[in-house]
């Protein structure tokens, strides 16, 4: 295994009294993404302003490739797409990204023939020459997003990149995110969707602290319910119950809503299993569904909070 490219160890960051970050540690390597959820005021904007070296934490140390992210070397490797875009509203989209082009090194027509390519990428190839001033809110995200990967980073610091973009926009977003495989990528997002499809590994926060981390699927299977299979019968009969009882997860069985839900450990392994024994005897099946536990499912159980994106 390679040396992961970023190291966080032991991150603290008080504002007064209050920690708004406490005693973070986790690595990223070249090629994963690692999604950050937290309810609102989780410390998430706050970790990941230390890890782009913008605010100096109060206790811990941030490594990227070994140096420090505050130093210009570390500074060069970053795109940084904070919670808020910051853009300049008296400049063009195109001059915007001129601009941040020219903070990462690219100049005349390389720098010009990027900054087309990502206004294109984006959407924004119609509103290029137009004062970021007259955007949208979801267009001004867009921008920012754009301006993050302008330097080809290697570290891709998201915060919250698709609040406020339609889903076409959002979908332009998650291509980019996945688009290139060597790059490390932190993304903070409150779309449970956004976490799942694209995070290898996601860390819960919840009051400036990691309560949990691991693939999507490692935490569904350790925090989440179990999954449920819910049939419907043309015919019910009573006895139904207790032929799929040995089947369900504990015995876990139950009938509401004209459906049957067994719970189970895999649905996979035991949905075929619960079809033939009610073939066998004769049942018509109307329906069959498997509910699986969610990211959802997971913040809800470790944060007590539903998560607030959609
Ligand atoms: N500059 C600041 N001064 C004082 N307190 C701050 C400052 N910035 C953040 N905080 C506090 O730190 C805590 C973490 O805030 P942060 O913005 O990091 O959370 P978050 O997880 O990004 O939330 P959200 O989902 O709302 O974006 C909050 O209690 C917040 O009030
Ligand atoms: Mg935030």
């Amino acid at each position: 295994m390679p040396d992961p490219l970023l190291k966080v160890r032991n991150i603290s960051k008080r504002f007064g009294e209050r920690y708004a970050v406490r005693s973070v540690s986790f690595e990223v390597s070249r090629g994963e993404v690692f999604g950050l959820l937290g309810p609102n005021g989780a410390g998430k904007t706050t970790l990941l302003s230390v890890i782009a070296g913008i605010i100096a934490p109060d206790e811990g140390e941030v490594a990227l490739d070994g140096l420090n992210p505050s130093s210009p070397e570390a500074r060069s490797m970053i795109g940084y797409s904070p919670q808020e875009p910051v853009v300049y509203e008296d400049l063009t989209g195109f001059e915007n990204l001129m601009f941040y082009a020219g903070l990462h090194g690219l100049t005349g027509s390389e720098a010009r023939r990027r900054c087309r390519e990502l206004l294109e990428l984006m959407g924004l190839s119609d509103y290029a020459n137009r004062l970021v001033r007259t955007y949208s809110g979801g267009m001004k995200k867009k921008l920012s997003f754009a301006a993050a990967l302008i330097g080809d980073p290697e570290l891709l610091i998201l915060d919250e990149p698709t609040t406020g973009m339609d889903p076409g926009a959002r979908r332009d977003v998650w291509r980019l995110i996945t688009g290139k495989g060597d790059r490390a990528v932190i993304l903070a997002t409150h779309y449970m969707e956004e976490a799942d499809a694209l995070s290898n590994r996601v860390a819960i926060m919840h009051e400036g602290e990691i309560v949990a981390e691991g693939s999507p699927e490692e935490l569904k299977r350790k925090y989440g319910p179990r999954a449920v299979i819910s049939v419907k019968l043309l015919e019910h009969r009573d006895e139904v119950l207790e032929l799929l009882r040995p089947l369900a997860s504990e015995g876990r069985i139950a009938r509401g809503d004209g459906e049957v839900r067994v719970h189970v450990e895999d649905p996979d392994e035991a949905a075929p299993g619960i079809v033939s024994k009610l073939l066998e005897r004769g049942y018509k099946l109307e329906s069959l569904r498997i509910v699986r536990p969610t990211l959802e499912d997971v913040f809800l159980r470790l944060t007590g909070r539903r998560l607030s994106g959609e």
